[in-house]
């Protein structure tokens, strides 16, 4: 997604959305465009619907976006959160659905957005969907997202290694489409 005048409409709302959440959090952009290029890589290795591919783009840009709406204090802490602020900040899946319903994207990009922190066992939120009750993009979503968290340097920790991050999530693999998650293994 380039910063082109030919860029669509959609294209330039979503880097707009992302470069406001940028100038709050400056992870949030080099994050959001790795989440995108990942879930592409990972969508072409599977059959993932070739029509819908630049709303995945967009999902994926745009997944964390409503963090825009919570309180900066929180979003940045550097030390552990509380249990009520880590309930606060679960809310940037449904404050961001919100967010961008005035824009009338496709649907894709606001169910990605606001499924993809669900868990493949049931055990994710906002709404505890079990296997693919999850939207496909959602799913993608939930593995690229939690590995360029991972390998990402953070405020309280340094960057794991792709090996590393690897055998973390395997550790957790209850929480990806199993598919998904092998195809992703072969990417890294
Ligand atoms: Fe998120």
């Amino acid at each position: 997604m380039q910063k082109t005048p030919s860029a669509s409409l959609t294209d330039r709302l979503t880097l707009f959305l992302v470069s406001v959440s940028d100038l709050r959090d400056p992870y949030m952009m080099e994050h959001s465009s790795h989440v995108k290029d990942l879930s592409l890589q990972l969508a072409l290795q599977t059959d993932f619907p070739r029509s819908k591919l630049k709303q995945l783009a967009h999902a994926a840009i745009l997944h964390d976006i409503g963090k825009l709406v919570i309180s900066e204090t929180v979003i940045n802490k550097p030390t552990r959160l509380t249990h009520a602020e880590y309930l606060m900040v679960q809310q940037h899946t449904v404050l961001g659905y919100d967010l961008i319903q005035p824009l009338n994207l496709d649907p894709v990009i606001g169910d990605a957005i606001l499924y993809h922190h669900e868990n493949y066992d049931g055990s994710g939120y906002p709404s505890g969907l079990i296997g693919t009750a999850i939207p496909l993009a959602a799913r993608i979503i939930r593995i690229t997202d939690m590995y360029d968290a991972l390998t990402s340097e953070r405020a309280y920790r340094g960057a794991f290694g792709s090996k590393e991050a690897a055998i973390l999530m395997k550790n957790k693999s209850q929480y990806f489409d199993e598919f998904l998650f092998n195809e992703f293994l072969k990417i890294i």
